[in-house]
C-alpha cells in the first residue's frame, strides 16, 4: 500500500538518528535496516549487537510482523537489555506504516 508506506517514511524521521535503509546504507548507532522484514533477528552484517539481541538470532527468531510490532512498542520489554535507546512507538498505525516502509527495502 503506497499510501502506509509514504506514512512510513515520515515516521521514519524517528529513527534516523541511529539507522539508515536504502541505497548506500550503513551501520551507524544502529544496524541499517534493508531487508529487516522476515529477517533473522540480529544477524545484520559487520554489526555488533547486545547479548540478548544475538541471542534471539541463536534462537533463529524472525522479524516477522508480530516481532516488529511488539519490538516497536516497546523495545526493552521484548529484548530484555536491548542497546536500541528508544522509547518506542506508543500508536499501533505509526508501526504498521514503519513496517510498511521496511518492507519497500529489499
Ligand atoms: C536495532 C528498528 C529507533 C538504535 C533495531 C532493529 C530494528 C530497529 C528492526 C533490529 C535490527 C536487527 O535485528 O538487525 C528501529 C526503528 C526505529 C528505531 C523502526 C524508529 C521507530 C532507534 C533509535 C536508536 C536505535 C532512535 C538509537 C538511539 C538501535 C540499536 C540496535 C537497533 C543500537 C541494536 C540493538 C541491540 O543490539 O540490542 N532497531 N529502531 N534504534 N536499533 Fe533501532
Amino acid at each position: 500500500d503506497p499510501e502506509m508506506v509514504a506514512a512510513g517514511e515520515k515516521v521514519f524521521k524517528k529513527c534516523k538518528a541511529c539507522h539508515q535503509v536504502g541505497d548506500g546504507a550503513k551501520n551507524r548507532t544502529g544496524p541499517h535496516l534493508n531487508g529487516i522484514v522476515n529477517r533473522v533477528i540480529g544477524t545484520g552484517e559487520g554489526f555488533k549487537y547486545s547479548k540478548s539481541m544475538a541471542g534471539m538470532a541463536d534462537e533463529g527468531a524472525i522479524w516477522d510482523d508480530e516481532a516488529l510490532h511488539a519490538f516497536l512498542e516497546n523495545p526493552k520489554k521484548y529484548v530484555s537489555k536491548t542497546k536500541m535507546a528508544f522509547a518506542g512507538l506508543k500508536k499501533e498505525d505509526d508501526r504498521a506504516a514503519i513496517i510498511a516502509y521496511l518492507q519497500s527495502f529489499e
